[in-house]
């Protein structure tokens, strides 16, 4: 049989890539660096698809490490790829289903708890009138809210809200508003929260993340730790992937200050630089060990039904 190739989908390729290609290279197949916008639908093939960079028609799988921002055209055109190659039962990871129900947090927040996952209240709605009710009663309730992009990342573009005042201040992207009950820190002034990375099911590292500021991503600046985790916290990261169809993920979980544990968000399209460089533990090879088992499944399957 041919070396398989697995294609890397991403519009820059970085660290992420690079330790994929290695990981990918060491189990015998071919890595190949390639972006989804670069993908043209053709039906002139036969599946409908040319993807740049393969020498065969289709890959053996994809692993989709970033979508590039665009308009919703260009969006919608890039998800009809994913989507088509999981249904030309190529294995994606994660494919088009698991990335829509984890890109906007909306989304997530309800899959979390549809799925009975403990997530923190939110609510999301177009109407600022609406938006301005609902956090002035929150705020006489006691809470404070955090409003976050519906497409953020990296702690980009959160706010927390502690009086009416910063509500009419604020521009929210895309005129949405994504509100959460904000969880104060168990120790007061330190913040900390755990970002879990799911894979098949399993939770594979674990990481604290701990800071002087509330917002606790590694790319704000938080200081990662190696951690053990206890099995209400595991169960939970395994759940919530599963609740978004994720293959694998990055979960991040906050502790209650009734000794809870919560979900924040699910990343379909986790980094795992912070992760591996507090905890060494080789996410790509086990990323890479899942797709290509994956591969090895489905070739099992079309040779079994093609005899
Ligand atoms: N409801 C919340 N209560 C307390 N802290 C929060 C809350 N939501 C987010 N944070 C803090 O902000 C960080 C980023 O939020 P998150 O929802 O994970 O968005 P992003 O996609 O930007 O990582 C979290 O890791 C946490 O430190
Ligand atoms: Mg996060």
């Amino acid at each position: 049989m041919a070396t398989p190739e697995i294609v890397i989908f991403n519009d820059t390729h970085g660290w992420h890539s690079r330790q994929l290609c290695e990981a990918i290279e060491k189990l015998g197949a071919k890595p190949v660096l390639s972006s989804l916008e670069n993908c043209t639908i053709d039906l002139e093939s036969t599946s409908g698809l040319v993807i740049p960079g393969i020498s065969v028609h289709l890959p053996a799988a994809v692993i989709v490490r970033g979508i590039a921002p665009g308009s919703f055209e260009q969006i919608t055109l890039r998800m009809d790829v994913l989507h088509t190659l999981s249904e030309l039962n190529i294995p994606v990871l994660n494919n088009a289903k698991a990335i829509e129900h984890t890109v906007d947090k909306a989304r997530t927040s309800l899959k979390l708890h549809l799925a009975g996952i403990n997530t923190p209240l939110s609510w999301v709605c177009e109407n600022e009138i609406k938006a301005r009710a609902l956090v002035a009663e929150q705020l006489a309730k006691g809470y404070q809210l955090v409003i976050k992009p519906l497409f953020g990342c990296q702690g980009k573009g959160l706010e927390k809200i502690s009086r009416i005042e910063q509500f009419d201040d604020l521009k929210p992207v895309g005129d949405t508003f994504y509100l959460q009950r904000y969880i104060k820190p168990v120790n007061p002034g330190q913040w900390q929260d755990w970002r879990l990375m799911v894979i098949k099911g399993q939770v594979c590292a674990a990481m604290s993340r701990r800071s002087n500021h509330w917002i606790t991503n590694f790319s704000q600046g938080a200081e990662c730790f190696a951690s053990t985790i206890n099995a209400d916290m595991e169960q939970l990261a395994i759940d919530a992937t599963r609740a978004v169809g994720a293959d694998y993920a990055g979960v991040d979980i906050i502790r209650t200050q009734d000794n809870q544990y919560t979900v924040l968000e699910v990343n379909s399209v986790p980094a795992w630089k912070g992760l591996y460089q507090a905890t060494g533990i080789d996410v790509a090879t086990i990323i890479a060990a899942t797709v290509v088992e994956r591969v090895q499944q489905t070739n099992h399957f079309i040779d079994h039904a093609g005899h």
